[in-house]
């Protein structure tokens, strides 16, 4: 706009101002032009009026050839302007161009615009002499049409002429019109050119507030995304100023302790209530803190404290926040509750250790060692174990029908070959009575018979039958010196070394039976995989119900395609394992409700490596590692972790890998809902050849057929 205005107030000036000043300065100097050539023909006139006062000339003499030069007199840009000589009369005494009007009275001539043109001369003599006029007179070349003329008329006062002469303004209309339409011109083109220029820019600022609109709307919308993602974090998180007060918190780490955020905010975070449980917490907690204002990175793992009524474990980070100048503005604290992972770790850590106390015994077993070397490594694997003070063996004697001491340890007075009847004491109670007995507390000293034990110190007592084809082969006891406090799962498996003591007595009674032990045995072990594995599907939520129908189907499948008996053993075990591997993966990741990014599935991509490395340490479990290692590898080579192919790939991981799909697409998982069985089928059919072994799908379908047709 102010351009415009600009250039309207330019042209405004030029138009109104400069021009007319222009046209009058030209005017003004015709007009002097003017008057100097009617002064030349006044001198030429009086030049004439000279000789006649010399008495050359007669004044009618004098007079006719001066009107006879005037009337030869031209001018002007094309030579044709010229003069006119009429008197105070008026009448017209010469004029070139209008020989009509000579030597008339020319008072009544008018103009185009009805001016008394020669009277209005005549006017200006009187008042000055001389004078200008305007008016509007015939062209010469045609006389039908008019021209602004400028004239002007001055007195020869010796004859009483007025001489006039003039010229058409036309020409000076001409020039004027065109530096006006020129001016014009240049307005209009400076107006155009402004008006694309101002588009231009207004259309320019227009799309740079597009961009910073769309730029402002990606801000708030990730601002908005970052908070969700803030406030949904599977982690802790909290950001603190440099002192150590709480700025902000997400709403996991408020549900943890049940608190709104104003309870925590502007608190020192060591002083809230996820440490104040803990004085030893909160001085750590504290020391992070200082230690990350100074600009540290400080990692803690495995933090272990007690928290209120339970135990649990934190990892965490606490991580400064730089402003330009490399001053630490606030601290980002991270954590996460890893008590679940632990425990779990903990858990397998301890099955793991179990595993390898029946493979022990089992060893010792098989080894042919005497009953005695058993015995020993019997009680070395449960002193590894457990904390027990006193560990104790009877055998059943047929032939007396007494129980014999065969072997104890920790005992201030040794049992050693000592005797008691059935129902006799501790011992004799449970060969009796053929169950688990738990005394706790020193009670059963208020027992009769008891008076022997009373020196040995011991506070709980727990007493396992040893039991081979439902007959009593001994009693394991075990005693300690504070309470005895253990799980259920301890208690079944003492309770499964009772049954692998009662094997060593039974098979040294008959060492023949070697067989029935090995079943015995390997069903010991699996159920002790069982277990391990269960640990996995409680943080996976999977239920038992599916992880059995799982191993069944697997071994299903197996045997209708083939595979021999020894095999199918392995088959089941690397079952029941196959995602021991995820026990491994951080429960952000594996129980994760949207789909992973790459960078987690690079860790959830690990799990069967992870497998690798639990198991193949141990040996018996060996052949059973085909299945946790390779059941995603791809058929056509595209899976993980080594991405074989074809039969490269072993069998039972092939078999396996069909029913892990199928199973996984019917349940719900955190991260999808169930399919229905027809897009299940469908799915594994499409995979056939890609994913999976064609001949491993057909019969499966086979299979799926068989089950579906018996529960009809
Ligand atoms: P999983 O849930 O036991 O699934 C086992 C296999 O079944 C998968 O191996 C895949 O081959 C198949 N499967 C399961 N669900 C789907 C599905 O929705 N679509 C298709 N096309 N196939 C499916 P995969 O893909 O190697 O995954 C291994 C493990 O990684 C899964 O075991 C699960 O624990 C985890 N996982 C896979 N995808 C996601 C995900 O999107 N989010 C989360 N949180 N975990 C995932
Ligand atoms: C004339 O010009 O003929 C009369 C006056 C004039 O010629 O301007
Ligand atoms: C023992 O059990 O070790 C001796 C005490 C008893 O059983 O009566
Ligand atoms: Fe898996
Ligand atoms: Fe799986």
């Amino acid at each position: 706009m102010p351009t415009i205005g600009i250039v309207v107030i330019l042209g405004g000036l030029i138009l109104y101002l400069l021009i007319p000043m222009f046209e009058e300065n030209l005017i003004q100097s015709k007009k002097e032009n003017l008057q100097e050539l009617n002064n030349l023909a006044i001198s030429l006139v009086s030049d004439y009026n000279h000789r006649v006062i010399l008495g050359e000339l007669t004044l009618t003499e004098a007079q006719q050839r001066a009107l006879n030069r005037l009337q030869e007199l031209r001018y002007g840009p094309v030579n044709s302007d010229y003069f006119w000589v009429q008197t105070l009369q008026p009448m017209m005494l010469m004029h070139p161009y209008r020989p009509d009007l000579v030597g008339k009275d020319v008072s009544d001539e008018q103009d185009f615009n009805g001016t008394k043109i020669f009277i209005e001369f005549n006017k200006l003599i009187q008042q000055n002499g001389d004078g200008f006029l305007e008016y509007k007179w015939q062209l010469r070349e045609n006389p039908n049409q008019f021209g602004r003329k400028l004239s002007y008329v001055k007195l020869y006062e010796p004859w009483g002429w007025v001489i006039g002469n003039g010229l058409y303004l036309d020409d000076l209309d001409k020039t004027l019109g065109m530096v006006r339409r020129g001016t014009y011109g240049v307005i209009v083109i400076l107006l155009v050119f402004i008006g694309i220029w101002s588009s231009f820019t207004i259309w320019r600022t227009q799309q740079a507030e597009k961009k910073r609109q769309v730029a402002l709307f990606a801000l708030a919308s990730s601002e908005a995304q970052l908070s969700t993602l803030f406030d949904s974090a599977v982690q802790f998180i909290a950001l603190l100023d440099t002192q150590g007060k709480v700025l902000k918190v997400n709403q996991t780490a408020l549900s943890f302790i049940n608190r709104n955020a104003q309870d925590v905010i502007g608190c020192y975070f060591w002083e809230t209530d996820w440490f104040n449980v803990d004085p030893i917490i909160m001085s750590k907690i504290k020391n992070c803190v200082e230690r990350c204002a100074e600009g540290e990175f400080v990692q803690i793992e495995f933090v272990n404290y007690g928290y209120k009524d339970r135990q649990i474990y934190m990892d965490g980070s606490f991580k400064p926040i730089f402003s330009s100048k490399q001053k630490v503005n606030a601290i980002l604290v991270e954590g996460r509750d890893i008590t679940q992972r632990i425990i779990a770790e903990q858990e397998i850590q301890k099955q793991l250790s179990q595993l390898n106390a029946l493979h022990q015994i089992d060893l010792a077993i098989n080894s042919g060692s005497s009953l005695v070397e058993i015995i020993k490594v019997i009680f070395d694997q449960i002193e590894n174990l457990y904390k027990f003070d006193g560990l104790s063996i009877w055998r059943f004697d047929r032939a007396s029908l007494q129980l014999i001491n065969l072997l104890d340890r920790g005992f201030k007075k040794s049992w050693k070959e000592a005797k008691l009847e059935i129902g006799e004491g501790l011992a004799g109670q449970v060969a009796l009575d053929k169950k688990i007995l738990y005394c706790s507390d020193r009670e059963w000293l208020s027992q009769p018979d008891m008076e022997f034990i009373k020196t040995e110190g011991f506070a709980d007592f727990a007493g396992f039958p040893l039991i081979s084809h439902g007959e009593v082969e001994g009693v394991l006891e075990v005693f300690q010196n504070t309470e005895i406090n253990m799980e259920a799962k301890d208690w079944q498996f003492l309770d499964v070394i009772a049954g692998q003591a009662a094997i060593a007595l039974d098979n040294a009674a008959l060492v023949t039976n070697l067989q029935r032990s090995n079943i015995l045995l390997s069903q010991s072990y699996d159920l002790t995989l069982e277990g391990w594995a269960k640990a996995l599907e409680l943080r996976d939520k999977e239920t038992e119900d599916h992880s059995r129908r799982l191993i069944n189907m697997t071994v299903q499948l197996c045997q209708k395609m083939g595979m021999e008996k020894d095999e199918i053993l392995h088959v089941r075990r690397g079952a029941i394992l196959h995602d021991i591997g995820k026990m491994g993966i951080p429960d952000e990741i594996l129980l994760k409700s949207g789909p992973l990014t790459p960078e987690e599935w690079k860790i959830m991509k690990a799990h069967p490596v992870y497998a690798f490395n639990l198991l193949s340490p141990i040996p018996f479990l060996r052949e059973a590692l085909d299945i946790p290692y390779c059941h995603h590898e791809w058929w056509n080579g595209l899976g993980y972790p080594r991405g074989i192919q074809g039969e490269q790939i072993p069998l039972a991981a092939r078999i396996f890998s069909v029913i892990d799909v199928w199973d996984a697409l019917s349940h719900d998982r955190p991260y999808r809902k169930a399919w229905d069985d027809e897009k299940v089928k469908n799915h594994i059919l499409n995979l056939s050849g890609k994913q999976f072994d064609p001949q491993v799908v057909e019969q499966f379908m086979d299979l799926l057929g068989d089950i579906n047709n018996k529960s009809r």
